[in-house]
């Protein structure tokens, strides 16, 4: 029986060289793969109280969506600038180079909603940081953030220490 990581596949020296690549496609193709992750998922978060999942663009829609779905919430997505077509609250964070900024609909998230924010991987941490700035910003309150991989090396739960944070795979390295 094939554990969870055994479908994630692992490509040095991308996207340059140093960095050793956790591909989460190849855990998703396969239907045991994906069954396997999003039902993990939903486990490691069935007896938390929360209202609504947010999901980070792109891959944090991945698995944040299924995980609503199956227990039974709404989804809210936090996009990349410039998707959302009604008034957002934005926030910018750290790139390797430069800066990117994400959004949410302001009326996406009701003053006192608890919120489980969920992305496929960690490992600045800046991204996950950021969404939950907007939340909070919104009224919201991140009662839990869950995530399929870490690269502990990078020490993002740092930037996490605030929140109730979970990992199904975590790698030691960057
Ligand atoms: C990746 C990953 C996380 C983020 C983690 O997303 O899916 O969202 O980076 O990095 P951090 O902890 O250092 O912020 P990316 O921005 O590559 O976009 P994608 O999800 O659209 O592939
Ligand atoms: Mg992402």
């Amino acid at each position: 029986m094939k554990k969870l990581e055994d479908y994630v596949r692992c490509i040095p020296d991308f996207p340059s060289k140093g960095i050793m690549f956790r591909d989460i496609t190849s855990v998703i193709q396969d239907p045991d793969g994906l069954k396997l992750a999003i039902d993990s998922m939903i486990e490691a978060v069935r007896d938390v109280d929360f209202d609504v999942v947010v999901g980070t663009e792109s891959r944090g829609f991945i698995f944040g969506m299924p995980i609503a779905y199956a227990l039974g919430k709404g989804f809210v997505p936090c996009r990349k600038k410039g998707k959302l077509p009604c008034e957002t609250v934005t926030a910018s964070y750290a790139l390797e180079y430069g800066t990117a900024e994400i959004e949410i609909h302001k009326d996406a998230i009701k003053p006192g909603q608890k919120v489980l924010l969920v992305d496929d991987l960690i490992a600045t941490g800046g991204t996950i940081e950021a969404c939950a700035g907007l939340v909070e910003e919104l009224g919201g309150e991140v009662v839990k953030i869950l995530f399929l991989l870490e690269l502990a090396g990078l020490k993002g739960r740092e930037k996490l220490a605030k929140y109730d944070v979970t990992s199904l795979i975590t790698y030691e390295g960057k």
